[in-house]
């Protein structure tokens, strides 16, 4: 479901799971942390793509709601997390449709994001009793202003590919048959740059990032308080009860 693949100085991480919309489980948290950690040597940028028309549907729902009723522990996601707040290889996503929850709160840890026109960030944490996280209530406000986030983040507003490319966090909109070649050449541009000089000029432009991984940490804690709550497990339930009468 993760697929891991090296091209020259580029790990590409292909989600791949397209009969649940790249839903992430624990098991791909895992090896997304995993392939965040420990590349290959020689690996100087990651490539993150999904399969045609989904990025990801975000946290697989079955898997909080086992979270919530204390079946299933968080630790993968958490590591994966941390993983990104950490990484000191350049990252580049292709995104191709839904990009919902981390599918669009990743992205404010990549250095590069491509989209196609028919891509769709949301972020319902709110609907679904939660908080925002991976650093989502700091970085997006950084990038679009508080009001923009607030829209995003709070509101679970849906951006397109050209609201998302106005509020800061996609640098270019490709066409879908184009996305992966472009953005594998953007990230095979970057690993051909002196990698010593690259590592410290993306480190300044991060800058400290000590208060970000506290505000992830934060966001973690109130976030598994919120997995367990009244409104959070009824919302999973609903997901859960309504794609099992779809059948
Ligand atoms: N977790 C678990 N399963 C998911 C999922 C998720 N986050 N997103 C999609 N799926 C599953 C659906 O249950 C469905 O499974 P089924 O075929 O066994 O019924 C399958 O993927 C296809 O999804 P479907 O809802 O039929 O596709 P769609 O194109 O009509 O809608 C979405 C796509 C993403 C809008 C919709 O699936 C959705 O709202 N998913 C939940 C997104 C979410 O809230 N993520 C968590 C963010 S914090």
């Amino acid at each position: 479901m993760i697929e891991i693949e090296t091209s020259g100085a580029v790990q590409r991480i292909r989600l791949n799971r397209p009969d649940k919309k790249n839903a992430l489980t624990g098991e791909m948290y895992a090896a997304l942390a995993e392939a965040l950690e420990q590349p290959a040597d020689g690996v100087r940028a990651h490539l993150l793509c999904g399969v045609p028309g989904a990025f990801t549907a975000g946290n697989d729902i079955g898997d909080f709601l086992a979270m919530a009723e204390g079946g299933m522990q968080g630790t993968p996601v958490v590591r994966f997390l941390h993983g990104l707040s950490r990484c000191e290889t350049p990252i580049v996503a292709a995104v191709d449709g839904l990009a919902i929850g981390i599918g669009t709160t990743l992205l404010f840890h990549c250095d590069m994001v491509f989209a196609s026109p028919r891509s769709l960030f949301r972020t319902p944490f709110l609907d679904l009793g939660l908080v925002p996280e991976a650093g989502a209530s700091l970085l997006a406000p950084r990038t679009m202003g508080h009001a923009r986030a607030f829209e995003l983040l709070c509101l679970g507003e849906p951006f397109d590919a050209a609201r998302a490319q106005a509020a800061g966090f996609v640098n270019h909109i490709v066409p879908e048959d184009e996305l992966e070649t472009r953005a594998l050449a953007a990230a095979s541009a970057i690993a051909a740059k002196p990698a010593e000089a690259m590592r410290m000029s993306r480190g300044l432009l991060w800058g400290d990032r000590t208060e970000l991984r506290s505000r992830m940490d934060e966001e973690i804690r109130l976030f598994s308080e919120r997995l367990a709550s009244g409104e959070a497990k009824a919302a999973f339930t609903a997901f859960m009860d309504r794609s099992r009468k779809s059948r």
